[in-house]
């Protein structure tokens, strides 16, 4: 259970109760890394031996619909139902790596989505940064995951 969240938020316990030990957030863990290594082929298919751009879209289209069904249940609900608390303790380290985390992950999936239908002329750089910004996110994400439920 999240560190200090009981204390501000006792009724949350039921949300939070997953089935047979496992809670939704390590489910969203476990999807994130299936849909980081979606990302992973998808960045192959512009960068490796074998090219194709029509299998790029295909992946990072897969990828960015499953991230924004994931926002979309499970991590935009969770910073609603917690909002009062990054709000108030916005500087300390958790609440920190959840703010840092949404912007950029919502960053990275905004810019995924707009590239999806639009193409820009300065597309490499974009792409570019935005597979950063993804990375970023993940890392920050797994760093949420630590601070909150193993440490
Ligand atoms: C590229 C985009 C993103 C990636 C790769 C990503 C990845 C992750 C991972 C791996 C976790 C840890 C598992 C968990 O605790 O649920 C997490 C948690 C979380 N993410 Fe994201 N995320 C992204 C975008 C976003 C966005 C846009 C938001 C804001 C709506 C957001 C808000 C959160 C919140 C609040 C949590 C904590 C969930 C909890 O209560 O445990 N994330 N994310």
């Amino acid at each position: 259970m999240r560190k200090n969240c009981l204390k501000y938020f006792p009724d949350l316990s039921i949300l939070n109760s997953g089935v047979g030990g496992i809670t939704i957030y390590d489910l969203n863990l476990i999807l994130q890394l299936i849909i980081f290594g979606l990302f992973l082929i998808g960045v192959y298919y512009v960068k490796g031996r074998e090219r194709s751009l029509r299998k790029h879209r295909l992946f990072m289209g897969a990828a960015i619909l499953l991230n924004a069904i994931l926002i979309f249940l499970i991590m935009g609900r969770s910073l609603l139902t917690y909002s009062g608390l990054i709000v108030e303790k916005f500087y300390e380290l958790g609440p920190s790596i959840t703010w840092v985390h949404a912007i950029v992950g919502g960053l990275a999936e905004i810019l995924g989505v707009t590239f999806l239908f639009k193409h820009s002329r300065k597309i490499r750089s974009w792409m570019r940064m935005t597979a950063t910004l993804w990375t970023i996110a993940l890392l920050l994400g797994i760093a949420f995951y630590i601070y909150y439920y193993i440490l």
